[in-house]
């Protein structure tokens, strides 16, 4: 896993960048963080020639899977022909998701824009002939959604770029440092270009881990796109100078020690399309996982594969609005929310209003009967199911009066409340929250 150290780094980082006293500022790096810690939903669109649906993104020749040749033959089947950017906009927007990033180069080199660089484009050397990126970030504009870019440091297609297949290299940096310059230049100038093209809220870096960050000239790039905008927030997969960690794929089971995290996911097996994979996950799941990020203070960025006409399969636009009407109706308890309380004082996913006055528990599985919190010193004002606005009772069990430790708080989830997926209670309480975090007895 990728771990960034996300204050003491950013702190290092701004200093090496010779940033003003006001920019090292934790406050901020924080005040900068902050729509990204708000947003709990990004949409992450994997779109490019391995659309075809054949083969995967990019790792399918690099391993060999299929050859180079027969992989960049997909060029000409990419034609976008239905892609509807306002549609893809309007369905981001409708799953309640704040931020969107797409592909705008993976490992394979192709560019979705109309890149000056020489070096492949879906303008040049496809059907579908036309800039993809603009029209889409202009969608997203219209609906507030903040604008992600996915770039792949490393590009496996580029003459001057080292590695090719996973057992060939064209050259070494060491042996032809000059040329692994002309490369960086390169990418440079494709960033250079996206920033003027779509200028990104977000950096979404890929790819970093075939070089060090001395190599990458990690610092220098940072740099320039802050530069380019100065409140620009950056994946930490740019060899850890970035402002965030992304465990990709993977779940955690405590609580993330960074800062600021995201887990990015896809919603079957694959990134990009691929016509044999049917392993969808569920609603149910996706937004159980979900509520788990938030809990524990992450993000997710649920991952969509368009195909390469640009229509979006059946089954995503299925999760996305699923996703969507659950979120909307418990926006309350899920969006500008802090994560929750750790764990071992409820079994479930927990949130918190910022001030911490409301406490959310999500309680999965259409749950009916008495559900307890541990450990509360707060005083009850109310419960309620948020969905539907009804008042629900509780007792507090077991409190010994000349006793510091809490009692247990039992709620009652009634009959006729429960969401088709995760049913969500605000408990409100007395002010700030305060829990007892001991073992028991008199202490
Ligand atoms: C990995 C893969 C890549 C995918 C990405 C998404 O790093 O290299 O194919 O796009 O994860 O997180």
């Amino acid at each position: 896993m990728r771990k960034i150290y996300a204050t003491f780094l950013i702190l290092a980082v701004y200093s090496q960048c010779g940033y003003t006293q006001s920019k090292i500022n934790p406050d901020y790096i924080r005040a900068k963080m902050q729509w990204f810690a708000d947003a709990k939903l990004g949409i992450f669109i994997h779109w490019g020639i391995y659309s075809l649906g054949n083969y995967s993104e990019s790792w399918s020749f690099h391993n060999k899977g299929v050859s180079y040749a027969d992989y960049m033959k997909q060029l000409e089947g990419f034609t976008a022909a239905r892609y509807e950017p306002q549609a893809w906009a309007k369905l981001i927007h409708e799953s309640g998701a704040r931020y969107a990033v797409m592909t705008t180069k993976h490992h394979d080199g192709v560019a979705l824009w109309d890149t000056k660089q020489k070096h492949y484009s879906v303008v040049k050397n496809t059907p579908a002939k036309r800039d993809l990126l603009t029209p889409f970030y202009k969608a997203l504009e219209k609906y507030g959604i903040k604008k992600g870019a996915y770039f792949s440091l490393l590009d496996w297609s580029y003459p001057d770029y080292p590695a090719f297949t996973k057992d060939s290299i064209r050259y070494t940096i060491a042996d032809d440092p000059e040329r692994w310059k002309r490369f960086l230049k390169f990418d440079s100038a494709q960033m250079a270009e996206i920033n003027q093209l779509v200028k990104p809220d977000l950096w979404w870096f890929d790819g970093d881990w075939e070089h060090s960050a001395e190599e990458w000239n990690a610092v220098g790039i940072r740099q320039e796109l802050l530069n380019a905008n100065p409140s620009v927030v950056i994946n930490g997969r740019l060899t850890g100078f970035g402002d965030y960690d992304t465990p990709e794929q993977n779940f955690p089971v405590s609580r993330p020690d960074f800062h600021w995290w995201e887990l990015c996911m896809t919603t079957n097996d694959n990134w990009g399309y691929r016509k044999t994979d049917s392993a969808w996950k569920t609603p149910y799941e996706v937004i159980t996982i979900f509520a788990d990020a938030i809990s524990n203070g992450g993000n997710l960025l649920l991952d969509i594969g368009p195909r390469a006409d640009g229509t979006i399969p059946e089954e995503q636009v299925h999760i996305l609005k699923e996703l969507g009407k659950w979120d909307n109706k418990y926006a309350k308890a899920i969006f500008n929310t802090i994560g929750g309380l750790p764990q071992g004082h409820f079994y479930g996913a927990t949130t918190l209003s910022k001030d911490s006055a409301s406490l959310y528990l999500f309680v999965p599985a259409r749950t009916q009967g008495n559900i307890m919190v541990k450990g509360l010193k707060n005083q009850i004002k109310q419960v309620i199911e948020l969905g539907t606005g009804q008042e629900l009772l509780h007792k507090v069990v077991g409190k010994i009066s000349w006793s510091p430790v809490p009692g247990l708080v039992y709620i009652y989830v009634p009959a006729g409340v429960q969401d088709e997926y995760m049913t969500v209670l605000e408990v409100k309480l007395d002010g700030p929250l305060q829990l007892y975090r001991g073992q028991g007895g008199l202490k």
